[in-house]
């Protein structure tokens, strides 16, 4: 495991050939470990990091609470060709005075921007503080964080990072329920019926591939079926234009980006589905 910034740079400057990142926060799970693969299977070597990155929480959020269970993530990680593990503290990512962000400004606003104002800029700023680390040849981030991948995209053809964004499959639980760190708060029954969020989306999709084009329509189908589940709150269902994230008003004639972020039993969870026009 390497902790410190001298090593990494050491460990990078001694690997040949390609490199795939896998950045994340912990708490790992299949979706992330569908990313581990994903590098082993396209890069000669691998490098995953865990850092919950304090910049990317607003202050109501759940930064103290975070799942944080180092070796767990690591056992995890075993069964898979891991050539590093980059776990910094915040003294080395963040040091004192440290007075520079990263922020990209037409993406970032939009959904998950506007219940979380600073959450992209914590986001851009870490990851490419992590690429200019790492320098990878092929990062590897997952379609669960659907706007995070394009933010990420953006970033990466914006200021000319030379790396590959490979995006990968939302990884779901049995009853549908998209993975994710957070899940972990949920009990085992509220786990189960927050298999409403993907049935609704599910439904969503065969109802756009049965020939509803009235964005309205399809968002109403999917609140009024996510809200039959009383643990539920919604924060927002979207059908956004699947490029520059805007809302799409009217019928959906392009290909779309259809999400939603769900206030379940007091976690905040969020799916999405693409839906192209041409299918
Ligand atoms: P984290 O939430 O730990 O996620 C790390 C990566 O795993 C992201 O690319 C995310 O999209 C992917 N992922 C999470 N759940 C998934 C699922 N169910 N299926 C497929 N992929 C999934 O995203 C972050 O961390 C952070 O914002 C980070 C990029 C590390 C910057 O701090």
């Amino acid at each position: 495991m390497i902790t410190k910034i001298d090593e990494l740079r050491k460990w990078r400057n001694a690997v040949s050939g390609s490199v795939g990142f896998v950045p994340t926060m912990g708490g790992l799970h299949d979706g992330h470990l569908s990313l581990v693969k994903a590098s082993n299977d396209t890069c000669d070597n691998t490098i995953v990091s865990i850092y919950v990155n304090p910049a990317q929480f607003s202050p109501n959020e759940d930064l103290s609470n975070y799942p944080r269970d180092l070796q767990t993530d690591i056992e995890k990680l075993g069964k898979y060709s891991v050539d590093a593990l980059f776990f910094p503290d915040d003294c080395q990512m963040y040091p004192n005075g440290f007075s520079t962000s990263v922020s990209e400004s037409q993406l970032s606003s939009k959904l998950e921007g506007k219940s979380r104002p600073t959450h992209f800029a914590g986001v851009t700023t870490i990851v490419s503080k992590l690429f200019n680390l790492v320098n990878p040849t092929h990062a590897f981030f997952g379609k669960k964080d659907a706007q995070q991948l394009r933010v990420i995209q953006k970033m990466v053809t914006d200021l000319n990072f030379d790396i590959n964004i490979i995006p990968y499959d939302i990884v779901r639980e049995t009853n549908g329920l998209a993975m994710s760190s957070r899940n972990k708060y949920l009990s085992s029954e509220e786990r189960r019926r927050a298999g409403i969020i993907n049935e609704a989306l599910t439904k969503a999709r065969e109802l756009l591939n049965q020939g509803e084009q009235s964005t309205e329509e399809v968002k109403l189908f999917i609140s009024d079926k996510i809200l039959s589940e009383p643990l539920s709150k919604i924060d927002y269902v979207s059908i956004a234009d699947h490029v520059t994230l805007d809302e799409v008003s009217g019928l959906v004639q392009s290909d779309v980006l259809v999400s939603v972020a769900i206030f379940f039993a007091k976690v905040r969870l969020i799916d999405n589905f693409e839906f192209m026009i041409r299918d």
